[in-house]
């Protein structure tokens, strides 16, 4: 049986760690409110004109790549998860492809939109295509240039303190071996409370799914421009809202439901899972997961205090950190789990 397996990881961050202790130069916080309620110490963050998310995908695809035992010019499907691209458009597929030289292969780049999900949601994209034979080496990018569009004073405080730069990047192969590769995808989505977790300017929603649209600053024309306006600008409303509460209490209701669900997929229980790689929201609610699900410390793999949320970047960052702490083995079952605004969410068992 075919079945997908990861060839090769690479991460890069950017090299600038910004500490808590930076942070409260910065704005009104503290590194012991943010420690307390995150669990984070430190980040990486860009310095502009250094680094993108699309020049930071390409760095962890390369040591990817190298690692699968391949080149560039080998990769025959490019798939990559941002929330923080370089363009509006095109994405930052082609700009990858371009940055790594092989647009001569012609080869399709797709990219995908789902935030802190968008690593699950492309493992099972590339899982199928790896299954039915139309791609060979796939290769899988999540990363983020999140520092440059945060609100970096007192007013952010509450989502800004959160968040990291930096790339992860698989290469997915076909593989027949003893029952190796991703047993199992879960993925889901719950749109009724789109915009609590959101970045909703610049955008096209022309104050739409708004009863006061007012608030966007538009002029009453029929055919005006929506996409920016001074108003968003001035006030602060381009930068990502979160209802903190609200994402806590629905991600450690839906962490727990959906690695359960990939585990009674394939009969495996809760004991043989030997690593779960949760997204790296927030520790307290990787804590909280953990608890629910009664695993031991040894089963829960965190880096957050060392990358803040670095979105669709953080589960191949933390998968790179904990195959260089030899915290993987093979022939283990690996539980990667993610969610995030959408909300969406999903799973995938691997047996490494
Ligand atoms: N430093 C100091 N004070 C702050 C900060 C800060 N960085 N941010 C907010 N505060 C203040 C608020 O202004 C508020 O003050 P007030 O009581 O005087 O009004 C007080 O702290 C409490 O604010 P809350 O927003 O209620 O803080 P809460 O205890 O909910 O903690 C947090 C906020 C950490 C975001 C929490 O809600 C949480 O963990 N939510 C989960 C969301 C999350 O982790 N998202 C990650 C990204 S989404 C994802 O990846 C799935």
């Amino acid at each position: 049986m075919i079945r997908t397996k990861i060839a090769g990881v690479g991460k890069f961050v950017p090299d600038t760690v910004v500490t808590n202790f930076d942070l409260e130069k910065l704005m009104d916080t503290t590194d012991e409110w943010i420690r307390e309620r995150t669990g984070i110490e430190e980040r990486h963050w860009v310095k502009r004109g250094e680094e993108t998310s699309s020049t930071m995908g390409a760095k962890a695809s390369r040591i990817a790549i190298e690692q699968a035992g391949i080149e560039p010019k080998d990769i025959d499907f490019i798939i990559f998860a941002t929330l923080s691209p370089d363009y509006f458009f095109p994405g930052n597929g082609v700009v990858l492809q371009r940055e790594l030289g092989i647009t001569q292969t012609e080869i399709p780049a797709l990219d995908i939109r789902n935030q802190c999900s968008g690593f699950v949601y492309g493992l099972e994209v590339a899982d199928q295509f790896i299954k039915t034979g139309k791609y060979k080496n796939i290769l899988l990018v999540g990363a983020e240039y999140h520092s440059g569009g945060l609100d970096i004073s007192t007013r952010g405080r509450g989502v800004s303190v959160l968040f990291g730069d930096g790339a992860g990047a698989v290469v997915l192969q076909p593989t027949e071996e003893d029952g190796k590769g991703i047993l199992t995808t879960h993925l889901h989505s719950d749109g009724t409370n789109a915009e609590i977790l959101s970045a909703k300017n610049p955008g096209m929603h022309g104050g739409y799914h708004d009863d006061d649209d007012s608030v966007y600053g538009y002029k009453d024309d029929d055919f005006s421009f929506v996409l920016l306006t001074d108003n968003m600008v001035k006030n602060g409303m381009i930068h990502p809202y979160m209802d903190g509460q609200a994402v806590f209490k629905t991600a450690v209701r839906k962490f727990p439901e959906v690695i359960i669900e990939a585990l009674k997929n394939t009969g495996y229980s809760t004991e043989d899972v030997n690593l779960v790689i949760p997204h790296q929201a927030n520790l307290r609610i990787s804590q909280f997961v953990q608890k629910i699900l009664k695993l031991r410390d040894d089963q829960m793999f965190n880096n957050i205090n060392k990358y803040g949320n670095t979105t669709a970047a953080s589960i191949p960052i933390a998968l790179s950190d904990a195959l260089s702490q030899n915290k993987i083995k093979s022939g283990d079952l690996v539980m990667l789990a993610a969610f995030g605004s959408g909300f969406t969410w999903g799973s995938a068992l691997i047996k490494w």
